[in-house]
């Protein structure tokens, strides 16, 4: 059997409006290994949340295709989990609420859900808050339930678009260490969505960087940063030298796509 879980195949994607039309994505390409860590930097608006939100099958291409274990993705899948940046959790539910809902339309058992769920509360650091409500949860607090919540769904991959994007820079630090932790043994296949080259250098086995709008493949690079990945390693040469590697490909493309001309 292939070890290929995602593959994208020219996946070309046009939004139509009244106004004009945008090729958010143009001949995208790209394969994600079951197992893999692959991080997609790019521009702001070059198409990064439309290819997610595409292999979630929450749209569909204008032209290309893409296959989760060689199946055509053609509706919303369940076998994909996805966190957002905004959390996008159920106000109204509690904490073990938002945790237990999809074990709940799968049909598992309320005390098996639950019991799944508290240890999940645990693991996350989040004990004694299973009845709050996520108004009263910090930012950090909330993203750590969202995650949990696609987790507890058990995916086939987790596709995480810019999600640690809103929390202040300590938080986020310790989000991408617990990430890490969590994913650390269970082989979690991960497509994660970030403009950060750091998040993208400490969490990803794989950098996808991609072009300005329309989106394509501009470079992808082999991360090969010792694991695990603690912070000091953003101290050492190797990664400086990946750092500026990575940064020089992006700027072009920020560059290009804020429109300004170099001098
Ligand atoms: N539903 C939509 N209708 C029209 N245009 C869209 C829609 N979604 C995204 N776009 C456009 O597609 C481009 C890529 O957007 P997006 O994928 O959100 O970029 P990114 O996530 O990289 O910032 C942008 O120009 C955006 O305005
Ligand atoms: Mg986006």
């Amino acid at each position: 059997m292939s070890d290929i879980l995602i593959r994208a195949d020219n996946v070309s994607k046009v939004f139509h409006s009244h106004k004009e039309d945008v090729e958010a994505i143009h001949d995208f390409s790209l394969t994600v290994k079951k197992g893999e860590i692959v991080c997609i930097v790019g521009a702001s608006g070059c198409g990064k949340s439309t290819f997610l939100n595409m292999v979630a099958g929450f749209i569909q291409p204008s032209s290309g295709r893409i296959l989760l274990e060689g199946q055509e993705i053609t509706k919303v899948e369940p076998r994909c989990g996805m966190i957002f940046q905004n959390y996008a959790l159920f106000p109204w539910m509690t904490v073990i609420e938002n945790i237990t809902f999809g074990p709940r339309l799968k049909g598992v058992q309320k005390k098996v859900r639950h019991e799944q769920a508290k240890q999940w509360i645990k693991r996350v650091g989040l004990k004694g808050f299973d009845y709050s409500y996520p108004g009263e949860l910090s930012g950090g607090m909330q993203q750590r339930v969202a995650l949990t919540r696609a987790l507890a769904n058990e995916p086939d991959v987790l596709l995480c678009d810019e999600p640690f994007g809103a929390l202040d820079a300590m938080t986020r630090q310790a989000m991408q260490q617990e990430l890490l932790r969590l994913m650390y043994k269970s082989n979690q296949t991960i497509l994660f969505i970030t403009h950060s080259i750091d998040e993208a250098l400490i969490l990803s086995d794989r950098v996808v960087i991609m072009s300005a709008r329309p989106g394509r493949v501009k470079a992808v690079f082999e991360n090969d940063l010792p694991r695990p990945r603690k912070l000091e390693l953003q101290l050492t040469d190797r990664y400086l030298e990946l750092k500026r590697k990575v940064w020089s490909l992006v700027e072009e493309e920020v560059v290009s796509a804020l429109g300004i001309r170099k001098g």
